[in-house]
Parts: C-alpha cells; structure tokens; sequence
C-alpha cells in the first residue's frame, strides 16, 4: 500500500531533482575553452573540400575555426569564429536563415561578425579572427 503512493511521487520528484541538478551545473559552466591561438592558414576556395564556402550562408568547421561565407552584394565575404561554443565545448553552426552561429547543445547564439552572445546560457563572446580574400585563397588569421 506504501509502494502505491510513493510511484506518483517518484514519478515528478525525480525530474524535478534532474531539473535542479541541470541548472545548478549549467551555472558552473561559461568557463569556455580558450579561443584557438596562433592561427594563421588559408584554404584553397577551389577545393573540392572546401565546397562548403562555395555560395553565401555555407559554412565549414576547421582547425577548430568555423568559417562562414557571408557575402555584402557583390563582395564574397568571410567571417570566422572559435568553432566550439564558450558554454560547454558544443561545436557550433551557422544558421544562415538569420546570420547567426547556433550551439545545438542548450540554444545559444551568437552574433557572426563580432562573436557576441546573442542568447544565453553562454556569457563568454567566441574568439575572432580576420579572414582575406587574394583570388581564390582564403587566409584565417589572428
Ligand atoms: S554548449 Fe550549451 S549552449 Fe553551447
């Protein structure tokens, strides 16, 4: 008769305690990985491995960058970020739907061109790096 009472109890106290434990870790998260540091490479934009930046809004992670074509008008137009996100290390995406770089593990955003959290749980902002264009090599650079 006990065990008949307790079920329905269990049965909303434990998500509850899940819940509680989730967001009292997610609080002690936002350490962020370090940005990567000394980069410095290019990429042919003619390779066939580099396809992913062929049109506006494509996107590719490497060398823990994610770099992202965004091209104003006429002018093809690079941007590139840390590829994981300062939360929890989730490797990020680019939403080209609206121009925004998305962490699938808990929802943040972040601004492409200056790396600002645009929704949380993320505080930290992603490291940045500059990109040019000379012909079809694109250079990552800090
Ligand atoms: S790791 Fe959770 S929002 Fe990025």
């Amino acid at each position: 008769m006990k065990n008949k009472h307790l079920a329905p109890t269990l049965k909303y106290l434990i998500p509850f305690i899940f819940t509680i434990v989730m967001v009292l870790n997610g609080c002690t998260k936002n350490a962020g990985t370090s940005a990567p540091t000394n980069v410095d490479f290019t990429l042919d934009l003619n390779s066939s491995s580099n396809s992913a930046l062929s049109k506006n809004g494509g996107s590719m992670g490497i060398n823990n960058i994610l770099i992202i074509r965004y091209d104003n008008g006429l002018t093809k137009r690079f941007y590139a970020t840390q590829l994981s996100c300062t939360y929890a290390q989730c490797n990020l995406s680019y939403l080209s739907s609206d121009y925004t770089i998305q962490c699938p593990c808990h929802g943040c955003l972040f601004d492409v061109v200056s790396g600002t959290c645009l929704q949380g749980p993320a505080i930290k902002p992603l490291g940045i790096y500059k990109t040019s264009v000379n012909g079809n090599s694109l250079r990552i650079y800090e």
